[in-house]
């Protein structure tokens, strides 16, 4: 799968519900958003088959993200359903880890190998007021040794960064990486339709994050973790994990793009931003071959994002990334 600009896509994010039990300040209100209905949401069957048909095009990896995919029930099944189809060799999942102690082994015998682990702060109350749901912090901590414990490599955790909140820890996180092979990765928060106050007055940038790390010690970049996506990364000499940094805002990496997103509804989104989305939900349950719309929606595959700091023009209408899976 080659879009107009030469980009191999290979690599789908798939969102299995739009609902979270956390409620991040840079990410979802308070109250939730308008939540999709029972029957809009694809059933696992409905997930595998379009992998299925996308793996016939040339998909070989898969993420599961939501909102939190771990609150949707069995999801050891659906990893496995996608384990099964012929072409696909990594899956991988985004999680907020306020369930995972439970489910890390299920997950990792189902077929997951790698993890992203949201986690703003090392610090309780502060993932209490960042996550706005009080009490979460043990068992995030609980979740991350379960991953620990059982062994998914490499292990990732994405720290959005918010001026006043979370920036005077940059160097804890950092630190943990000359302890932990863990791979801290800083984010530049981006403007959607519910956040645009926080992302206008509270945005850092992850060249202010790494001059930080550097303040510390000497880094190097390094080639990643095995991964598909746009974070480039940093060592402390001889330290078994890396930083990297994720900068939507300050350094647009949209001609390294290499994927496609699937919503909770079946929308198959070619951008993350923008209003462009095809819906294969429809055609799926009427029994319509979906490869030319698979086809078409690669053809229309915008070159770049036009995210605007403190403005929701560029996003395209999205009010949260748990619409689109992140
Ligand atoms: N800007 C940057 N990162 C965000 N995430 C969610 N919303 C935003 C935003 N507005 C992050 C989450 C998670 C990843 C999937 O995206 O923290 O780590
Ligand atoms: Fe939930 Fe992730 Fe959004 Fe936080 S960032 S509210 S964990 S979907």
């Amino acid at each position: 799968m080659k879009d107009q600009f030469g980009r191999r896509v290979e690599y789908l994010r798939i969102s299995v519900t739009d609902k979270c039990n956390l409620r991040c300040v840079y990410c979802m209100p308070m109250e939730g958003l308008a939540w999709l209905k029972r029957e809009d949401i694809l059933s696992y069957e409905e997930i595998a088959s379009v992998v299925r048909t996308m793996a016939g095009m040339g998909l070989k990896r898969v993420r599961l993200t939501g909102g939190e995919p771990l609150i949707r029930r069995d999801l050891p099944d659906l990893v496995r359903m996608i384990s099964a189809v012929p072409g696909i060799e990594d899956i991988s999942l985004s999680t907020n880890a306020v369930l995972l102690a439970d489910q890390a082994e299920d997950l990792k015998s189902a077929g997951i190998q790698r993890l992203n682990v949201s986690l703003d702060s090392l610090r309780p109350d502060r993932v209490d007021a960042i996550s706005r749901r009080p009490g979460s912090f043990p068992k995030i901590m609980e979740g991350l040794d379960a991953a620990d414990a059982v062994g998914f490599s490499p292990l990732k955790i994405n720290v959005v960064l918010i001026r006043g909140q979370n920036d005077d820890e940059i160097e804890d996180f950092a630190r943990i990486t000359r302890e932990r092979s863990w791979h801290i990765r800083f984010i530049e928060m981006m403007p959607t339709g519910a956040n645009l106050d926080l992302s206008a007055n509270s945005f850092i940038s992850c060249a202010e994050a790494l001059r930080r790390v550097r303040a510390m010690e000497s880094i190097e970049p390094v080639e990643g973790p095995f991964g598909n996506g746009p974070a480039t990364y940093y060592r402390f000499p001889g330290a078994p994990g890396t930083v990297g940094v994720i900068t939507p805002m300050s350094h647009n990496y949209c001609d390294r793009c290499n994927r496609m997103r699937l919503t909770a509804s079946g929308q198959l989104r070619p951008c993350l931003f923008g209003e462009l989305e095809t819906n294969l939900r429809d055609p799926l349950r009427a029994g319509e071959d979906l490869v030319p719309l698979i086809e078409e929606t690669l053809r229309v595959k915008p070159e770049r994002h036009y995210l605007i700091q403190g403005s929701a023009a560029g996003s395209g209408g999205l009010v949260a990334l748990s619409q689109t899976g992140g």
